[in-house]
């Protein structure tokens, strides 16, 4: 029984650290974002799909509130407070849009959804590009 706990307890010492790196509260955002954001491609009914669309904007407006490393690790001055308010804008600017998303859904009008949520892709690549730390 004890060495069964201690075989337990010491797989849980070696796994937990490796999940806890995994991903940063804004990783785990966009983590959830990016669930939604692909299910919705496969979802044909629009009050389904609109019910997807509000769980990608919780995990938006989450992300709102957290910063990315790159940005917390630069020296407090104009240039972080630039990229900063930069990052605000791109983030919410994405959030608008989820919004136009559900009303398109809700409206019933899934070329327009579609449409919509073909512009993201850009967004994700330029938001990507500013502020994903390399590998
Ligand atoms: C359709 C739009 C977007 C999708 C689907 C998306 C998806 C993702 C995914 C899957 C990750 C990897 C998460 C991980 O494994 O930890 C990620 C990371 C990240 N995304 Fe996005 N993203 C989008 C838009 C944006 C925008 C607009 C910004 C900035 C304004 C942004 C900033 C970031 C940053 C900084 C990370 C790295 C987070 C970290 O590891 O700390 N993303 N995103």
């Amino acid at each position: 029984m004890k060495t069964r706990l201690l075989s337990a307890l010491c797989a849980a010492c070696l796994v937990a650290p490796l999940h806890a790196e995994k991903h940063t509260p804004l990783g785990e955002q966009m983590e959830q974002f990016n669930d939604a954001y692909k299910a919705l491609r496969k979802v044909e009914d629009p009050q389904k799909a609109a019910a997807l669309t509000r769980e990608a904007q919780q995990a938006v407006a989450k992300s709102l509130g957290e910063m990315p490393d790159l940005v917390t690790k630069m020296p407090d001055g104009p240039d972080k407070a630039k990229a900063a308010a930069e990052y605000r804008l791109m983030m919410g600017k994405v959030y608008v849009t989820l919004c136009e998303v559900e009303s398109a859904y809700l409206a019933g009008d899934m070329d327009k959804a579609s449409e919509l949520l073909r512009s993201l892709r850009s967004a994700k690549k330029e938001g990507h590009d500013k502020f994903m730390e390399d590998e």
